[in-house]
């Protein structure tokens, strides 16, 4: 119980960390110079907006520990019904058919321990690399043509009155919008506890599935494993802070961000020096560097399917 307390007051300092003036504005400047992700500058606003945002977010918080530390796990598969809202300018945006569904095809993989790399995971962390055991079937496919050439992070795609895709049974399905976000953003994403309307992932519609060598090193559909990862409640790896905390025990402490793809072993700098888990999804590093979830990361992403967790609809 003391562990719980402690946590939620560690999530609440992370959250009056991302109000500073100083800490937002270098996130903005690294999204822009090194494509970062958008999802913590979109919390930060939401929890800007709405002060009760973080009160349901901290109640999350506090359900996920709770069953993290009494050990319970998911019996079953969850499975995750996928609707996909595409928005197009150019044809090129109208990413096809084959496109989309290899974007589910990589998931697949990735949350189920099938993608190619899994087996070269360093020795080191192969009894942390986990098969998370959830998947991925496409539903629907929505399409709208649009004047608008980029989106942004401020939720317009999900919008139908201001031009975009109003979400589908956001409770029950994983809706998934594609289209041009622009400022070098590839993807982002709303964690469980905002608002329906606007839960799911955004992923700019160049990153989206196997997209081709042009969009190379972001052409590996992990964008989208990465942003799904936060919808699921992941954090960054690095605690989106120096040394920072995600509230997972088998990920060591990162100093920050990796991009490209670091030579292994990467030594962190933080208490202990651990090596880095650069090849995590919930790092910054390119397509090919990332490839594997860890047992700690799945039993926070299961939490939230429990009976009582914030996406219980999904059924279990
Ligand atoms: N959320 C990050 C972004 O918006 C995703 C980056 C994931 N990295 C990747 N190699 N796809 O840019
Ligand atoms: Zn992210
Ligand atoms: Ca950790």
């Amino acid at each position: 119980m003391k562990k719980i307390i402690l946590s939620a007051a560690a999530f609440m300092m992370l959250f009056s960390c991302q109000n500073d003036q100083t800490e937002s504005a270098e996130l903005t400047t690294n999204a822009i110079t090194k494509r970062g992700c958008a999802t913590q500058e979109v919390l930060a606003a939401q929890l800007a907006a709405d002060p009760t945002l973080a009160v349901r977010m901290n109640q999350i918080e506090a359900f996920t520990q709770n069953a993290m530390l009494t050990g319970r796990i998911v019996n079953g598969k969850v499975e995750i019904p996928v609707v996909v809202n595409v928005l197009y300018n150019t044809a090129d945006e109208n990413i096809s058919t084959a496109q989309i569904q290899s974007q589910i095809d990589i998931l697949n993989d990735d949350f189920n321990g099938a993608n190619s790399e899994y087996n070269s995971v360093p020795a080191l962390f192969d009894g942390d690399k986990s098969n998370v055991g959830i998947s991925f079937v496409l539903e629907t496919i929505n399409r709208k043509s649009t004047k608008k050439r980029s989106w942004g992070t401020r939720d317009v795609m999900k919008n139908g009155k201001r031009g975009g895709i109003d979400a589908t049974s956001p409770d029950t399905k994983l809706n998934m919008w594609v289209c041009t976000i622009g400022g070098g953003i590839l993807g982002y994403a709303q964690f469980p506890g905002g608002n329906s309307g606007t839960d799911g992932i955004a992923v700019d519609s160049k990153y989206f599935g196997l997209s081709g060598s042009t969009n190379a090193p972001y052409n590996l559909g992990r964008t989208a494993t990465h942003e799904v990862g936060h919808w699921m409640n992941l954090r960054h790896i690095w605690g989106d802070a120096t040394c920072g905390n995600d509230f997972v025990s088998d990920t060591p402490t990162h100093n920050t961000a990796n991009y490209g793809i670091p030579a292994y072993p990467h030594y962190s700098t933080c208490a202990g020096n651990p090596v880095e888990m650069t090849m995590n999804y919930m790092d910054y590093t390119d397509d090919p560097g990332m490839y594997m979830f860890t047992n700690g990361q799945k039993s926070r992403m299961d939490a939230i399917f429990l009976s009582g967790g914030a996406r219980a609809a999904f059924g279990i």
